[in-house]
């Protein structure tokens, strides 16, 4: 199990004062060396906090794996065909909305995601599609050729109590095993945090997790490096250093 880091709330921070600190770029740099193996951010069409010098800069410095977190947009598109990120993280994104609401509906927009997937591997770039852990938007991913799905866990991660939790869980289980025999990667995040990641983490079909709310808050209170080794004890289960 790896654990990416998402810095988008770094530059949220910047963003209160529209200023040059903190950098998410050295935040990316920290959350490395404390062995974090993957950096996620997300460039919004609003650029309310990851903005494009951040994500140029982070392809020139990250030394693990860039995952650009995005809209299947044409602006974003041709951002990402020109900055190259190691994996491609396409997401539905609203404006109004506080931060993503929901899985990508693969189904619906079947025809333009494989044409983007198309565009993506044509420059040798991976594709994730983050989709809510339902078997018909696993099926059209692997239809149109997406590397690896990321399942949504913010329904769990919501859930008010054990027994709203555990189907939940079975059912993100269920989705790694059944999209890991579709021939995809998997990832899972959203809402996931230091006291529910736990039975998540137990799930072996689940490569990787994208996780950044909880590490950058707690993170304001005891350091980036020290938040982001706490959250990989537990992702990985090895003692905290
Ligand atoms: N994965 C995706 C696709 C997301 O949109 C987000 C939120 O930016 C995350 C993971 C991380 O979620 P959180 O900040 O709640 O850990």
């Amino acid at each position: 199990m790896k654990l990416s880091i998402n810095i988008d709330h770094i530059a949220t921070l910047r963003q209160a004062r529209r200023g040059d600190e903190p950098d998410p770029v050295i935040a990316a740099s920290l959350c490395e060396h404390a062995g974090a193996e993957g950096i996620v951010c997300h460039l919004r069409e609003d650029r309310r906090h990851i903005n494009d010098r951040d994500v140029r800069l982070l392809r020139q410095t990250i030394k693990t794996k860039l995952d650009l977190e995005m809209a299947a947009t044409e602006e974003i598109i041709s951002i990402a065909l020109d900055v190259v990120p190691d994996l491609v993280t396409l997401v539905p994104e609203k404006r109004q909305e506080l931060t993503t609401e929901g899985g990508l509906n693969v189904t619906e927009h079947k025809k333009h995601l494989s044409t983007v997937i198309e565009r993506f591997h044509a420059k040798n770039i991976a594709v994730s599609l983050f989709v809510d852990p339902v078997k018909s938007q696993l099926d059209t991913a692997a239809e149109i050729r997406s590397d690896m799905v990321e399942l949504h866990t913010g329904e769990y991660a919501n859930a008010k109590n054990d027994v709203e939790r555990g189907p939940l869980l079975q059912n993100i289980q269920s989705m790694a095993e059944y999209g890991k025999e579709l021939g995809m990667g998997v990832n899972a995040g959203h809402g996931l945090n230091y006291l529910n990641v736990t039975p998540v983490a137990a799930i072996t079909a689940i490569d990787e997790m994208s996780i950044g709310h909880a590490v950058i808050s707690r993170a304001v209170l005891v350091g980036l490096e020290q938040a982001v080794k706490e959250m990989l004890a537990l992702v990985t289960r090895h003692a905290p250093i």
